[in-house]
């Protein structure tokens, strides 16, 4: 632990209700990132079905076995959250609290990367984490994701299905532990040209950060490099060591800073401090009933 002996490690989550935003992307990355910063860290993936982080880490361990390079790889876990086993959700819920328990006394940092989707182990993710990180695309349909928004000019109609789930597990943890949830909201795939469309988004999300409750974070653009690095395990942060073969070109320097900014907003500004403005008793239904966005 880096901060003495007795401090525990933070909960980072990936989670929106939508898949291919770029959660597990994210994940991988950032852990990778904490990793070279010299933090332990573990990562969980409870989108089980999909298993994409899963694999990821797989294939990390598999590349540098292979090719015999030392590449920093999380303590991972597959949390299955099929209820095949005769276990019921309440003692599958209660093993994931147990889990991330046993992995924040020893580790600094625990990456657990959700599916897109509702599901209770989803939602009671949520209430674990000291920071929420939502990537969203930079189209209105993402904002949906957000709020709903409709119209001409574009309004907020009212809180979307996930906003009000992240609040009502804002004040679950409020009440199990009296800890904050710093929720970041994450740009992705932002296109590298400016237009009409990514402005507009832009405003809304300025706007819908105060009145829901999150931190807006501009993240990553659009680079092929995202989508290459899989097969092998590997992040942008990876290309430059001796072995992984890809030569860095000035897409993947700019990708590596764009890291290093989401790197900087997650421990910049803690749960502990964060999301002052928004109030647990506030839902976001009555900051969100009219008014143009
Ligand atoms: N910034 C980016 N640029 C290009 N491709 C990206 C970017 N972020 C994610 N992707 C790609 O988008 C797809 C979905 O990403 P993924 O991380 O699996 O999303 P999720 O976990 O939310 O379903 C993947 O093919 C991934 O490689
Ligand atoms: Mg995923």
């Amino acid at each position: 632990m880096v901060d003495g002996e007795y401090s525990r490690g933070q909960v980072i989550v990936l989670g929106n209700e939508k898949g291919g935003t770029g959660k597990s992307t994210t994940a991988m990355h950032l852990a990778v990132a904490l990793m070279r910063d010299g933090h332990s860290v573990a990562t969980v993936d409870i989108d089980s079905h999909q298993g994409t982080l899963s694999r990821y880490v797989e294939n990390r361990r598999q590349f540098a076995d292979g090719k015999g390079v030392r590449l920093p790889v999380p303590e991972h876990t597959r949390f299955d959250i099929s209820t095949s086993g005769g276990e019921s959700v309440e003692q599958k819920l209660e093993r994931l609290d147990a889990l991330a328990d046993t992995l924040t006394s020893r580790l600094d940092y625990v990456v657990m990367d959700c599916p897109g989707s509702d599901n209770p182990f989803a939602r009671h993710a949520i209430s674990l984490a000291d920071v929420l990180i939502s990537p969203v695309n930079d189209s209105f349909i993402d904002l949906d994701l957000l709020a709903r928004i409709g119209g001409t000019p574009p309004r907020v109609l009212g809180p979307s299905v996930y906003s009000q789930t992240v609040w009502e597990q804002k004040q679950e943890r409020a009440r199990k532990t009296g800890a904050k949830i710093d929720w970041i909201v994450l740009r992705n795939r932002l296109s590298t040209l400016e237009s009409r469309n990514k402005a507009n988004v832009g405003i809304t999300l300025d706007q819908l950060a105060s009145r829901i409750g999150f931190r807006l974070v501009d993240g990553f653009h659009e680079r092929v490099i995202f989508r290459q690095l899989f097969l092998q395990g590997l992040t942008v942060l990876d290309l430059r060591d001796e072995g992984t073969e890809i030569s860095l070109n000035l897409s993947h320097v700019a990708a590596r800073q764009e890291i290093r900014r989401l790197l900087e907003a997650v421990k910049g500004e803690g749960a502990a401090t964060a999301d002052s403005e928004t109030p647990a008793g506030a839902p976001p239904k009555a900051d969100m009933a009219a008014g143009p966005v």
